[in-house]
């Protein structure tokens, strides 16, 4: 049997993947990918990146402040952070 900790980052990987990876695609590595990729932290389409940031990424778009510039992202879509955020805290 696998360790839980092997399932939560199974399903964290699988929820990115599948759910939040287009949103972040669509919405943030206009900028993440580019100028903005601080040593290579802040593309979030990767999965490290993603994980490393995920409490941070939730709190800025639940604050509206990313998309810089941009409209506040629809609550559907800050509910996929949230959730992204909550699996990743299962995974330690
Ligand atoms: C128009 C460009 C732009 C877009 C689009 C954008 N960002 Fe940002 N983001 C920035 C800039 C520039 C910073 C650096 C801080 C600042 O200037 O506010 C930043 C900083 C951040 C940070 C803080 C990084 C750190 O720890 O210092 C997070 C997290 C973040 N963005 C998440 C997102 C997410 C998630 C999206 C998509 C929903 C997104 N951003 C879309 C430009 C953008």
């Amino acid at each position: 049997m696998m360790p839980d900790n092997d399932q939560a980052l199974i399903e964290a990987q699988n929820y990115f993947n599948n759910t939040l990876r287009p949103v972040i695609v669509d919405k943030c590595v206009s900028c993440h990918e580019g100028k903005h990729n601080k040593n290579d932290r802040f593309n979030f389409s990767v999965f490290t990146n993603a994980r490393n940031s995920a409490t941070s990424m939730f709190n800025q778009v639940d604050a509206g402040t990313m998309p810089k510039d941009g409209d506040k992202l629809p609550q559907s879509e800050i509910d996929m952070f949230e959730e992204f955020r909550d699996l990743v805290n299962k995974i330690n």
